[in-house]
């Protein structure tokens, strides 16, 4: 029996359904593909500090910089080219303080910014602000703290409210409660509506966990937080509390809803998205864009292909709306195809 080859398969074994035909040409995975990702669904978040004349570089964040006024503006403009849906702007006072005090000046920084990308580019993107103390706070929680050095809850719902205004007055379309206080969408609902703000939308960070994924962003906003988040974000290991903070933000009239961060939390987002009856967005935060440019720095890991498929599978999971610091450069390659 020479030449014969015992290892070849059977005849019955002859495969009748053949999934590879679909994915034989580069134009026939195309034309099946279940999941695109759009340009205009991207939101960039950006920095914008006080007191500087020049950007400055983020150390863990390579090509993401603390803004000036004027180079934020260009970025938005950029944006705005690129095809980018949205803009989310945190501003860094110069001065930190106890309750937060910059959160709530209408000549803040984050006001001054909302102001600036208003003027220049308002009517072609959607700009959206942090509604969100932890920046301006000298002791770096999102609220004010209590006696015994608790957050405060419904003491930081008051400031909420007034941030939440100034923000709108400055021109906004979009607040975006991120602190995780409870009752915090109803009031800046509130707050708005009574001040002449009913078209300012909210996005409210819905299911954020208290993750170890949000280091490079303490180092963007220049936050001093010594402790932890525990006790007002969420725990990892829980996802039934995501749908019950769903259904309490879309109660308290929140129009999209967010969940934070991405890639560690799928199962989450793909919950939430089955459950919404408002748009979903997923961020992808801080530390999911410092592991792959670092592993990219080092050669170890192809940049552009997972970038794409870190944003794939956010889509995919349920994400309608992707928050994430690589939207200009993602939108621009989408665009070449
Ligand atoms: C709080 C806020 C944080 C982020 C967005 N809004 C930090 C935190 O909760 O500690 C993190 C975003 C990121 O890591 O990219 N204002």
């Amino acid at each position: 029996m020479a030449g014969e080859n015992k290892w070849a398969i059977r005849p019955e074994e002859t495969p009748v359904i053949r999934p590879r035909r679909l994915r034989s040409t580069a134009a026939m995975r195309r034309l099946v593909a279940e999941t695109r990702l759009h340009p205009a669904e991207l939101i960039l978040p950006v920095f914008v500090r006080e007191g500087i004349s020049e950007p400055v570089p983020l150390a863990a964040m390579p090509g993401v910089v603390q803004h000036t006024r004027d180079t934020l503006k260009a970025a938005a403009v950029e944006a705005v080219e690129a095809g980018v849906g949205g803009l989310m702007i945190y501003g860094v006072p110069e001065v930190q303080d106890a309750a937060g005090s910059e959160g709530t000046n209408p000549d803040g920084i984050l006001q001054q910014a909302i102001r600036d990308v208003i003027a220049e580019v308002g009517d072609e993107i959607v700009v959206m602000s942090d509604l969100c103390l932890d920046e301006y706070t000298d002791h770096g929680h999102c609220g004010v703290l209590a006696e015994d050095g608790s957050v405060d809850n419904d003491a930081t719902l008051a400031r909420y409210a007034e941030m939440a205004v100034v923000q709108a007055d400055a021109g906004v379309h979009v607040v975006a409660p991120s602190g995780m206080m409870d009752g915090q969408v109803r009031v800046a609902r509130r707050a708005l509506d009574e001040h002449g703000h009913t078209d300012v939308a909210i996005l409210a960070y819905t299911a954020k966990y208290a993750s170890a994924f949000y280091g490079p962003f303490r180092e963007a906003v220049g936050s001093s937080l010594k402790g932890d988040r525990k006790a007002y974000q969420q725990d990892p290991g829980n996802a039934r509390e995501a749908l019950r903070e769903l259904e309490l933000d879309v109660a308290e009239g929140a129009d999209l809803v967010m969940v934070k961060p991405g890639m560690v939390y799928l199962d989450i987002l793909s919950a939430v998205a089955e459950a919404s009856p408002v748009p979903v967005s997923a961020y992808q935060v801080s530390g999911e864009y410092a592991m792959i440019e670092a592993a990219a720095a080092n050669g170890w890991i192809d940049r552009d292909r997972a970038i794409m498929e870190a944003l794939t599978a956010l889509r995919r999971a349920g994400a309608e709306q992707i928050l994430t610091y690589w939207a200009v450069e993602a939108a621009r390659n989408l665009r070449q195809g």
